[in-house]
């Protein structure tokens, strides 16, 4: 395909892969996994595991047959960065030989053997291929991180091997954790005397340097200001080497990373420059890639990252790590029925994971923004995600899988008894389940094909019975978009709100994005100017379309129709308005909250008090009864977005049962 001058020179940009610790171990690894079901693979970070293992299957054969080797992991924008990287390895383009597939955006084709996708979105190939047949291997990764979907697919993993015996399982494991996979796995096998084991583990010596820990000695008031402070003294004061500073999410690391820029034009102009670049889940796949360039001469990255550069991302030239000790987790309250992402105190063992981060090529330094007793007061490991989470959107799936009794379903951990009832309560509300717990059909069955939560499932298959599945299909695209709609931007607040108000709709903010979207499609479709002189995002609109067109396509499946509605002026819009809070209402009303005179609002059982987010059109304005999208709580405050209002009367209308205790 290409001359060999040309591929030498690409591969002799990277490290050669012969010199990563796992090379050594090539043939006892592709050994044991021949010989067993599962193979537990633990090793440090950085030692291969993700982007070597796949490639070592791959040509011991594997693929033959036109198999598949599958590698999943719990976060979309590690598979698509390992996947590019494994490309550029193997030489090939992405979507060719090595591709991935996250929720809307698959870039496989017919020639691909190694994929990377999400473990959410496996379990989902396993609706229409229950013994995820086109696989040979399967390489379940980052499994210490212990997800919803890890823990689920283990278990649909477990009883896929009893009717597959040439599937292979490989775990991989950044920390010990090999007992508690082997125990999975085999507490209910009979051991035979000679016979193999189902699960056998291999530990991967990787080569960790030491890693100073320096603590602060007071308490830091504002982790940010000190983030940025302790980024300024470790330039001045320590050697060369790239800086890692752990923040817990986009907004707090868009702000840092801007705090850093502007003081660091202010650094004497022979000095090292400094050059900030973000790293979270909202980011292109494009933006990613900068993280992994090296620095220009003369200059020290500070890469300023959520926990995805924890395990899930290895970025080479890191010596010193800067660790605020704060992570945003998914938390489930089952008594007010919110699903949040809340900020909480990292676990011990990431904690340490993290300093990991700053050893991995020569002796490194960790400054961590708390204090030695703080450490000493973490818990020991996070508890898995499964034992706090809203189990809602899992169980729905393993229903959909046949899996009806949860109780003796085998995860590696078992849920808790009160979040699977919650759960349960909410999917029978939704009407997704009947009143034996089975999934209804077509409603239920089809709310767990839709690649979309349940209750924007639940919206998105009730738009028809409320003439306004177009816009619908509009919404639920929108609200799916990782990232903003909007565009950061650095210029004046009262120019860019202006701007912004242009597409407010004083129902709230479901109406808004649909405003925006109508708008880009009529006039900014193939204008990016049109999109930056309105402070839009170009990219997310683009996906926005996308999007609509994947799940547009679902629908068609399904066989309902959809008849367009864009374009043709609506004879009443404040009809259509109503007509679309209502059909929110019939998914969200869970999510259901009353403004108060103080302008913050209530959830319905009066538990918790919520603060309109200000990206939100409701931020500042008067509303009685409303319904949101999602929660995101800070250390002080609990947020919500995308909020509609809506009438009190719709909750008791569109959710009698949930609603006739209260
Ligand atoms: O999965 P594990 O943490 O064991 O390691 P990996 O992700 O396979 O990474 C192995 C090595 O590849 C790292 O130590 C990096 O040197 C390099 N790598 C890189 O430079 N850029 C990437 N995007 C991914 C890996
Ligand atoms: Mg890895």
């Amino acid at each position: 395909m290409e001359d060999r001058e040309d591929g030498l020179f690409i591969a002799a940009l990277h490290k050669p892969a012969a010199l990563l610790p796992i090379s050594r171990h090539r043939k006892n690894l592709l050994y044991l996994i021949e010989n067993t079901p599962v193979t537990i693979v633990v090793a440090a970070t950085g030692s291969g595991k993700t982007t070597q293992i796949p490639q070592y299957l791959e040509k011991a054969g594997w693929c033959s047959g036109g198999k598949m080797i599958g590698v999943t992991q719990p976060r979309r924008v590690a598979a698509t960065s390992v996947a590019a990287r494994v490309a550029e390895e193997m030489n090939c383009e992405i979507g060719e030989e090595v591709g991935y597939s996250i929720r809307f955006e698959d870039l496989t084709s017919a020639k691909t053997k190694i994929k990377f996708l999400t473990d959410g979105l496996l379990l989902r190939e396993a609706l229409v291929d229950p013994l995820l047949s086109r696989y040979s291997v399967i390489m379940v990764d980052e499994a210490h991180e212990r997800s919803l979907s890890t823990d689920v697919l283990l278990g649909v993993l477990k009883k896929i091997i009893k009717k597959r015996e040439d599937l292979r399982v490989i775990v991989s494991s950044a920390t010990l954790q090999a007992e508690e996979f082997i125990n999975f796995f085999s507490r209910d096998e009979k051991q035979a005397e000679n016979k193999t084991p189902i699960a056998q583990a291999i530990s991967l010596d990787g080569r960790i340097y030491p890693v100073d820990i320096l603590y602060l000695e007071e308490p830091a008031e504002d982790y940010i200001e000190k983030a940025v402070k302790v980024v300024f003294d470790i330039h001045a004061s320590e050697g060369p080497g790239d800086i890692l500073l752990f923040l817990t999410g986009r907004e707090e690391i868009e702000n840092v990373v801007q705090q850093i820029a502007s003081r660091a034009l202010d650094l004497p102009s022979n000095a090292k420059m400094l050059q900030p670049l973000p790293l979270y889940a909202g980011l292109t796949t494009e933006q990613q890639m900068y993280i992994f360039d090296p620095a220009p001469e003369n200059t020290r990255k500070v890469i300023v990252s959520t926990n995805i550069a924890e395990a899930s991302v290895t970025i080479d030239g890191i010596v010193f790590v800067v660790d605020c000790g704060f992570v945003k987790l998914r938390a489930y309250n089952p008594q007010t029925g919110i699903d949040s992402l809340t900020v909480t105190a990292v676990s011990k063992a990431a904690a340490t994971q993290r300093a990991g981060r700053a050893g991995r090529t020569k002796p490194g330094k960790c400054f961590r923004l708390y204090t030695e007793s703080s450490f000493e007061a973490m818990e020991k490991t996070t508890t898995p995600e499964i034992q706090r989470s809203n189990l809602a959107p899992m169980i729905l799936q393993l229903k959909a899988l046949g899996i009806d009794n949860m109780v003796r379903f085998d995860f590696p951990v078992p849920p808790p008894a009160e979040l699977v009832a919650r759960a349960l309560e909410i999917l029978f509300s939704l009407g997704a389940l009947n009143d034996y717990a089975k999934l209804t059909r077509p409603l239920g069955q089809r709310m767990a094909e839709l690649s979309l939560e349940p209750m924007m499932a639940k919206v998105l298959l009730a738009a028809p019975s409320f003439d306004c599945l177009s816009e619908m299909l509009t919404i639920a695209a929108m609200v799916s978009l990782q990232g903003s709609v909007w565009v950061s931007h650095s210029g004046e607040r009262k120019a860019a709100e202006t701007t912004r108000r242009k597409f407010a709709a004083e129902e709230g903010d479901h109406l808004t994005l649909l405003n925006i979207y109508q708008t880009f499609i009529t006039k900014g479709k193939k204008d990016a100017k049109w999109c930056r002189d309105n402070l839009l995002n170009y990219k997310s609109l683009t996906k926005a379309v996308s999007i609509r067109n994947q799940l547009r396509r679902y629908l068609e499946r399904f066989g309902i129709d959809i008849e367009e509605s864009l374009g043709k002026a609506s004879m009443e819009p404040s009809k259509t308005n109503e007509r679309i809070r209502r059909c929110l209402t019939t998914g969200y009303f869970v999510n259901a909250a009353r403004m108060q005179p103080d302008g913050t609002f209530r959830t319905v059982n009066g538990m918790l008090t919520l603060h309109a987010h200000p990206s939100s059109l409701m931020f500042n304005r008067k509303a009685d009864w409303v319904i949101f999208h999602e929660v995101m709580e800070t250390a002080n405050k609990t947020f919500i977005r995308d909020v509609s209002k809506i009438e009190k009367s719709w909750l008791l209308e569109y959710a009698p049962d949930f609603y006739q205790i209260n």
